[in-house]
């Protein structure tokens, strides 16, 4: 009788365990996949098609600094990459975000608030003349691609 009894116990314990472990395989695998979609998200890449604008004589001087200290993140044209949004977008027409935005993002940096990339850092090495020279390269490509301003209604 006792002997059985402790049999019964030992397969409770079995049980249990097994429970146990089961839970755990469950636990990790949420875990990899909130990892996983985390990881996509952080992958993701919101670029855009544009068409290169003709440029003025400023806004050729701001493509030469663009390539040199915007590109790595918003890529060539301003179109965007995985580390930053692309500029020719419609958010950022000079009514949602003024030539006054630029001078702050590149002297201050940006706190993430549009896109899933994170925060933009300082750009100090950028001279608040190149930053005119670069938003001109920008509003001439905005324009050529059809972003106009808007009034921001907020
Ligand atoms: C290391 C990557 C990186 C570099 C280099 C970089 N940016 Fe950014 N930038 C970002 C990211 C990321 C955002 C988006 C932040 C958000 O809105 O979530 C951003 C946003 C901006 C914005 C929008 C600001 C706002 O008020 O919403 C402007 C304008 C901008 N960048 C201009 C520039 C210019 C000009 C340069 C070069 C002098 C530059 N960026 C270099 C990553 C970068």
């Amino acid at each position: 009788m006792k002997k059985r009894s402790r049999a019964r116990g030992r397969k409770k314990e079995k049980q249990a365990l097994l429970f146990i472990v089961a839970g755990a395989i469950a636990l990790a695998a949420m875990a990899a996949a909130a990892i996983l979609s985390h990881v996509g998200q952080e992958d993701q890449a919101f670029t855009v098609e544009v068409v290169p604008a003709a440029l003025s004589q400023e806004g050729e001087a701001g493509a030469a600094l663009f390539k040199v200290n915007c590109q790595v993140c918003h890529g060539p044209n301003a179109a965007g990459t995985k580390l930053g949004p692309p500029l020719v977008h419609d958010i950022y027409n000079p009514g949602h975000h003024s030539d006054e935005a630029f001078y702050l993002a590149a002297a201050t940096g940006v706190r993430q608030h549009h896109w899933p990339y994170g925060d933009m850092p300082a750009q100090p090495q950028v001279a608040r003349e190149e930053v005119s020279q670069i938003i001109r390269y920008i509003r001439e490509l905005q324009e050529a691609n059809g972003i106009v301003y808007k009034a921001h209604s907020m």
